[in-house]
């Protein structure tokens, strides 16, 4: 009778049969879980380096399983790797060439250990150096902005309410409206590493081990602060992963919101700004168009970031304690939601820094009285007038503008005593562009020195992030190697 057992599997001492190949297929993993091989070996590495200084591993077989574990993690990146879906998971995968590599001593790097405390280890340490990835790409987008805004300080456009000109604002400010978003969504990125403190490592599957591990150590080695303070949380928990897609659902939301104004501010209709060729995209039937394509991409890979922290919530919501192979389906989504920050922070800053501003279609867009009517009000304000009573004043003087087809800017001191006996001076001395954005000097301002100011600010918290983020990826690469 022939012998029907798995060959492959590690537990195959317990099955009589070989694994249905759709069950095999659908239970693998490898294809993408593979993005974690490098946290898995760096994992690996400390696991057995820890069971060797505890005396439960012989030295010399710590010395074989590091150098094998080297030797794939070289073979991973020359893409020689031999992958093979049914072994599963990266774990395994790693595991069987160890073999291969090493012989018996292979065997005993499992001691202590179970995949469960094993692969939520590994998507800690890639949420580490992945969300620290993310950061960088902020910075740098920021930093495109801050330039953009500071070549466009005295650009002049209107800002919208309802999509409707509401208010002239300086393009810098507008721009330096972006910056702030994007740095809270670095902020969020940040303290995601509050939350990836604790080293599941020795949880085991759920209950810990009866061995002597040194879990303290194996913390240190990677980077951690302490082990975890409850092996049934550390193998059932994915919180950090969650919080991790919920930080980059939101700065995507904000990138969709600049890529909407790029769609929209190039088209005709608006005309304020130029994509370069190099950031747009032609039309296969359409001789003469130039597509915002870039912008309108990002928008739309909003949905997928939103799409994947639902996606993870949904899987964890209701799930008993602990650990259950739902949880399979949480490296996709963070995978996606990874990979589509990164590009998107990417082609965006590319976009900014190569787009071509039309500040005189802005400024004629921007020069337009009505949107100076609430300095109008704010004029009767000074004079003592209740500001309902203004607003009343200021409302009736507009509609006689628009009746009778005439510029607010054309009404006389006398014109505009027919609306309210208050008003201090012409229309044309009141409704001042420069004189509107000069007036709003106060802290997040129009003026001039308030948006310079502004400038000089995130100019020097770029810096000082971008000096913190060097010493936090070299931090990473130390853990690396170690
Ligand atoms: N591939 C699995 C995952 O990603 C690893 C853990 C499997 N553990 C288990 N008991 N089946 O979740």
């Amino acid at each position: 009778m022939t012998d029907r057992r798995s060959r492959t599997k590690p537990w195959g001492g317990r099955f009589r049969e070989r694994t249905d190949p759709a069950v095999e297929r659908f239970t693998a993993s490898v294809h993408f879980d593979r993005a974690l091989a490098r946290h898995d070996i760096r994992g690996s590495i400390a696991h057995a380096r820890m069971l060797g200084r505890t005396g439960l591993v012989p030295a010399d077989d710590v010395a074989a399983l590091v150098s094998g574990l080297e030797t794939i993690e070289s073979e991973i990146e020359r893409g020689e790797f031999p992958f093979d879906p049914a072994l599963e998971d990266i774990h395994m995968n790693i595991e069987a060439r160890l073999g291969q590599l090493v012989g018996p001593a292979a065997g005993r790097l499992h001691t202590g250990r179970s995949r469960n405390d094993q692969v939520a280890t590994d998507l800690a340490l890639f949420l580490r150096e992945t969300s620290t990835a993310a950061r960088r790409g902020l910075v740098e987008l920021r930093q495109v902005l801050l330039e953009r805004a500071t070549e466009h300080l005295d650009t002049v456009l209107p800002g919208y309410t309802h999509l409707q000109r509401a208010q002239p604002v300086r393009l810098a400010h507008h721009w330096l409206a972006f910056v702030e978003m994007l740095g809270r969504d670095a902020d969020r990125l940040g303290d995601l590493r509050a939350r990836l403190a604790a080293c599941p490592l020795g949880s085991g599957a759920l209950a810990g081990s009866t061995l002597p591990l040194d879990c303290e150590d194996t913390a240190r080695g990677l980077g951690f602060d302490a082990p975890a303070a409850n092996s049934m949380d550390a193998v059932a928990s994915r919180d950090g992963a969650l919080e991790f897609l919920a930080a980059v659902a939101i700065c995507m939301v904000h990138l969709s919101r600049l890529a909407e104004e790029l769609v929209i501010w190039s088209s005709a209709e608006f005309g304020f700004v130029e994509l370069a060729d190099a950031f747009s995209t032609g039309s296969s039937l359409m001789p003469q168009k130039k597509n915002p394509d870039v912008p309108e991409l990002v928008r739309g890979k909003a949905g997928r970031a939103v799409g994947n922290l639902v996606t993870l919530l949904t899987v964890v919501k209701g799930l008993p304690l602990t650990y259950n192979r739902d949880l399979q389906e949480d490296k996709e989504p963070v995978f996606d939601s990874a990979r589509t920050l990164r590009e998107c922070l990417e082609v965006t800053a590319g976009a900014m820094a190569t787009l071509r501003v039309d500040t005189e279609r802005m400024r004629q867009a921007a020069d337009d009285s009505l949107l100076l009517a609430t300095d109008l009000a704010e004029a009767l304000v000074r004079e003592g007038v209740p500001f309902r009573e203004a607003h009343d004043a200021v409302g009736r003087t507009v509609a006689h503008c628009a009746e009778k087809d005439v510029d607010l800017r054309s009404l006389t001191r006398e014109d505009l005593a027919a609306f309210h006996p208050s008003f201090p001076a012409d229309a044309a001395e009141l409704l001042d562009l420069e004189r509107s954005l000069e007036a709003r000097g106060g802290p997040g301002g129009t003026s001039r020195a308030a948006v310079s100011a502004a400038l000089d600010r995130v100019r020097a918290a770029l810096d000082a992030e971008a000096t913190a983020l060097d010493a936090e990826e070299a931090a990473l690469d130390v853990g690396n190697e170690s």
